[in-house]
């Protein structure tokens, strides 16, 4: 079959392709170059940001390339996944805080560029109206990073969400609270106990989907998210659905998977020139 051929499979067809790396960095780099080809053809694109440590390298590499002189986010914007309610505007842990600190203050994003749910709203169901319509104004998500939870959550889609789900407030599972708990000098009572978070329906309108996992904890959630029923009960798996997801996982992440094998052949038989 020729090179043509391969890039239309690849690159034009429906594809949830998985991508099994060394590790955390090397995951980071291969995000943070197709977020960059990204920009060099769409200067003005918009990106979906996520909180977490799963996202943490791709940060690195990307504010590292800005400080190189590689890629500017100076017509770009961005817009994160959740946000805690209640946390007040100074707090270390408020989702907006996190983002600016680990890497929108770190690159050239004009001031006013960067949106997030606004967790402190008087009127919560307007302020999340209002972000589903910022998102559509700006024209949609070109790529959403995502991590995700042990218990198969993104961006705070819990168990049991609806898969047509939008921007809206949610009440955090104690499994979530708990993982997030070292955020919080590992006091559980100090995690908020709402949040607002993009909807499954909101994540899944943006064009390309790049989620990272990494580490023996996230295995399970990998498992039900690429091999799995769809189901409400892992809401990752409405990803399934998605036209163009990239799925970047460390060997332990990748551990439960059936077909490891067949990914990995895949991705070694991948022409150079086709991205994610
Ligand atoms: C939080 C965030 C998610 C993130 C998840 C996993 O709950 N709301 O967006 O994916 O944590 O975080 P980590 O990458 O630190 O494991």
């Amino acid at each position: 079959m020729s090179g043509d051929h391969l890039g239309l499979l690849h690159k034009e067809l429906p594809n949830m392709e998985i991508v099994i790396l060394d590790d955390a960095d090397t995951i980071g780099q291969v995000a943070a170059e197709e977020i960059c080809v990204l920009l060099g053809s769409k200067p003005d694109a918009v990106l979906g940001l996520a909180t977490g440590s799963s996202p943490l390298s791709i940060y690195d590499h990307l504010a590292a390339r800005h400080a190189a002189g590689e890629v500017t986010f100076a017509r770009a914007q961005a817009f994160t996944l959740d946000e805690y309610v209640g946390l007040g505007p100074d707090h270390p842990e408020r989702y907006r805080n996190v983002i600016d600190r680990s890497f929108t203050s770190l690159v050239d994003l004009p001031p006013g560029a960067v949106h997030s749910p606004d967790g402190l709203a008087a009127d919560i169901p307007a302020a999340c109206a209002a972000y589903e319509r910022a998102i559509a104004e700006a024209g949609g998500v070109d790529l959403q990073i995502l991590g995700i939870g042990t218990d198969g959550h993104i961006g705070f889609n819990e168990p049991g969400s609806s898969l047509a789900s939008r921007t809206r407030i949610k009440t955090l599972t104690r499994a979530t609270r708990s993982d997030n708990a070292r955020f919080f000098k590992g006091d559980l009572d100090s995690v908020p106990t709402h949040c607002l978070t993009q909807g499954l329906a909101t994540i899944m309108a943006a064009r390309h989907v790049v989620l990272v996992a990494t580490g023996p904890g996230k295995a399970l959630a990998v498992q039900e998210l690429v091999e799995g029923p769809v189901s409400a009960m892992w809401p990752a798996t409405v990803l399934q659905h998605h036209p163009h997801v990239s799925v970047l996982l460390d060997e332990s992440a990748a551990s439960r998977l059936q077909l490891a094998d067949y990914y990995r052949e895949t991705y070694r038989g991948k022409p150079p020139w086709q991205g994610l």
